[in-house]
């Protein structure tokens, strides 16, 4: 089967790969493909697009990166071994792990969507912590690759987490890498750049809040969106794959917009429309209730049941309502 999560074997470069010279190979990186497992997952058609590389040229590289990575079709029984390599990270609520199946999975994109306010980015925050914890309590003994594209990412808040879980927060800021978004585009580029992070940082998790406010705030308009769409498709698309080749969760902050096609329950729905929808493994939608309290929701979900549980905000991040 595919042996793509290795992190002990040789890591070979583009150049590494027949019929790759220096020239290639920078247009490949220009592109944001950064590495041979980025160019064997990337569909032929989209290396045409983004690369300019003939039809041609495309396909052959591409078929030889999956060669050269053994890369090849997987039976059922594989794919079911697969499945067992998935990892889960907890949340710091047993609550909310338990309605996502035992934590945050591997190899999938989990969308926390909600309100402002509603504890969004305090999830993230957490997870930076938590995903630091070995694997006995939950963790993934690694490091972590928070993009801010909101710019509320604190230090002051890992502390005080890091802290009230009996950590010693110098410790567990070292391990946390945030890369600032300044605007869609750049955004796009750090995502096309997580997959070599994360090989050279030994990254465990990544972090997008949010994954769409640049997007809505830069693209307004009816005539716009199809091309907002598009860029955001293919954003989550690398992500995705990132997620898959090194067996790591992703987690997405989403954001919730007027739906006036309702008129009876929740009035809004989740940003970023059916690619967003698509593209995420879980979804979880968050409410506020009384105080610190949040009820949580698994939406459209393929294999999870559609369940709701309590958390609450606390000095530990986030945690189970005691
Ligand atoms: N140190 C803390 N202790 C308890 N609650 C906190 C703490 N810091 C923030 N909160 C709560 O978290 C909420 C904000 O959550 P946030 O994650 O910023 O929302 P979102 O990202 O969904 O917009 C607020 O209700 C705030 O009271
Ligand atoms: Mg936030």
């Amino acid at each position: 089967m595919a042996e793509t999560t290795g992190t002990t074997e040789t890591i070979k470069g583009l150049e590494d790969l027949p019929g790759i010279g220096p020239v290639t190979a920078q247009k490949l990186r220009l592109a944001g493909y950064n590495t041979l497992e980025a160019l064997a997952l990337a569909p032929s058609r989209e290396l045409v697009d983004t690369v300019g590389l003939s039809e041609e040229k495309a396909i052959s590289l591409s078929l030889k990166a999956r060669e050269m990575l053994d890369i090849k079709f997987q039976t059922a029984e594989e794919l079911l071994i697969q499945r067992k390599e998935i990892t889960r990270l907890t949340t710091g609520s047993k609550a909310l792990d338990e309605i996502l199946g035992g934590g945050v999975e591997s190899r999938g994109i989990l969308e926390l969507i909600g309100e402002f306010g509603v504890g969004k980015t305090q999830i993230c925050l957490t997870l930076c912590v938590t995903v630091q914890f070995p694997p006995e309590s939950g963790g993934l003994d690694g490091r972590v690759l928070y993009i801010d594209a909101e710019g509320t990412f604190r230090p002051e808040r890992i502390v005080e987490i890091s802290r009230n879980h009996g950590l010693e927060p110098v410790d567990i800021l070292k391990n946390i890498v945030v890369a600032r978004a300044f605007n869609s585009d750049h955004q796009i580029l750090i995502g096309e750049k997580t997959d070599e992070l994360v090989k050279t940082e030994n990254l465990k998790l990544v972090i997008v809040d949010s994954i769409i406010s640049h997007f809505r705030a830069e693209y307004i308009g009816r005539g716009t969106l199809a091309n907002r769409q598009q860029k955001l498709n293919r954003h989550l698309h690398r992500l995705l794959r990132t997620a898959e080749i090194h067996n790591i969760p992703v987690v997405v902050t989403n954001q919730v917009v007027a739906s006036p096609a309702m008129f009876f329950g929740p009035s809004n729905k989740p940003a970023g429309g059916h690619i967003m929808a698509h593209l995420s493994t879980n979804r979880v939608f968050i409410r506020k209730s009384k105080k610190s309290r949040r009820i949580a929701k698994i939406i459209d979900s393929s294999y999870l049941p559609e369940a709701e549980c309590v958390f609450m905000i606390s000095d530990k991040g986030i945690e189970d309502v005691s």
